[in-house]
């Protein structure tokens, strides 16, 4: 089979996933409106191309906090990778290391900390953490990653409670029994209750910072009120984000929210972006309006559904040559060329 685009890898995973699984990875909250508004929100949006600019050299790399990648597209946390392929997180490590770009390993992986960095030593990682209610079990993983050469912390901070997602309720979705969260292995016996704390608030960033010297991105924001406060409570880093519109539905796209809190950032931490990147060009309609990089959650799921480490390579190599095209058709020739002159804002 030829894939020549995402929606490819998105077919083939619907195609072949158990239904279980497939609708897992899918669903959205309640009538899925933002995860939908998420993908035509891009469509919506038109470029303002310029042209006789010599594009013969293309220069696609860009660096996240400081590291270089190959191109501004990294991997969202995701849970639950073996659903997707047997060797899960395993396979998700060595693709990115493999196309030199960033990989968020989520809380709830289906392989330990310790295996994921075994599989790709070296490669760029960051760590997402859900904090829970037995704050010992968040400092030790947050300690792990350190150790283990994660290079960054991303709290997410939009679920105090899980979404409600009816395909996962219809179905009566649960892990298989031979898959188990691996990095939270004993905690369960040590917390019966649902395992996230809800009463997590903007100070505990202080206590992120008082656990560790990594970087700390929050992931989540979606108004320009929420991204002064994660300046001003000193995150190096902020990912514009709906959770793939699995959370509060009707909530905005985040390709719209981008503008609001790039404007209120100004450039004084580092603003990224997730949901509905799907083609090269959102990801070029991404930067222009002010992120740094973007990342993918579900077309990594796909590319992993497809063939494992080899599929996810694929989606990427894929978003990659879109994402060349799109900057030279538009007369940028590298990344720092790209930005807000590139798009209609009239139209916006
Ligand atoms: C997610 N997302 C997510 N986020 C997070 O912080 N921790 C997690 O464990 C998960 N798990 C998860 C599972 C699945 C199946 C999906 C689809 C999403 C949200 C994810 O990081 C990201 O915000 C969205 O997936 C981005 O939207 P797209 O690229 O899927 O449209």
């Amino acid at each position: 089979m030829g894939m020549v685009c995402l929606s490819d890898f998105e077919a083939y995973a619907k195609k072949y996933l158990p239904k279980i699984a497939w609708d897992f990875f899918a669903s959205g909250a309640d009538d899925c409106s933002t995860r939908d508004e998420n993908i035509l929100a891009y469509k919506r949006i038109r470029f303002r191309p310029r042209m006789l600019r010599d594009v013969s050299m293309m220069d696609i790399r860009t660096k996240l906090l400081g590291t270089e990648i190959s191109f501004p597209v990294g991997i969202a946390p995701t849970g639950f990778h073996q659903l997707a392929w047997p060797d899960g997180e395993k396979s998700t490590a060595r693709a990115a290391k493999a196309m030199n770009t960033c990989y968020i390993a989520s809380t709830y992986s289906t392989c330990t900390l310790e295996e994921i960095s075994a599989a790709a030593p070296g490669g760029l990682r960051w760590f997402q953490l859900y904090i829970h209610r037995n704050r010992a079990v968040s400092q030790q993983l947050v300690q792990r990653a350190e150790a283990l050469g994660f290079q960054g912390l991303v709290l997410t901070a939009d679920l105090p409670y899980t979404g409600k997602r009816r395909d996962d309720v219809r179905n009566g979705f649960r892990l298989p029994p031979h898959m188990k969260l691996k990095n939270l292995e004993g905690a369960f016996e040590v917390c019966k209750m649902s395992l996230l704390d809800p009463s997590v608030t903007w100070n505990d960033i202080y206590w992120l910072r008082s656990l560790t010297h990594l970087p700390i991105i929050i992931k989540g924001i979606l108004t320009k009120e929420d991204a002064e406060l994660a300046v001003r409570h000193g995150v190096q880093g902020i990912i514009v984000s709906n959770h793939g519109g699995r959370q509060l539905d009707g909530g905005p796209a985040t390709i719209d929210a981008l503008v609001e809190v790039a404007a209120a950032v100004q450039g004084r931490v580092e603003v990224y972006l997730d949901g509905g990147i799907r083609k090269g060009s959102d990801v070029l309609k991404a930067l222009a309006l002010g992120a740094k990089c973007v990342f993918i959650g579900r077309p990594a799921l796909w590319g992993l559904a497809y063939k494992g480490e080899e599929g996810l390579q694929e989606v990427l190599r894929i978003l990659q040559d879109e994402f060349r095209l799109s900057m030279a058709l538009a007369g940028c020739a590298s990344v720092s060329e790209i930005g807000p002159h590139l798009v209609q804002f009239s139209k916006l």
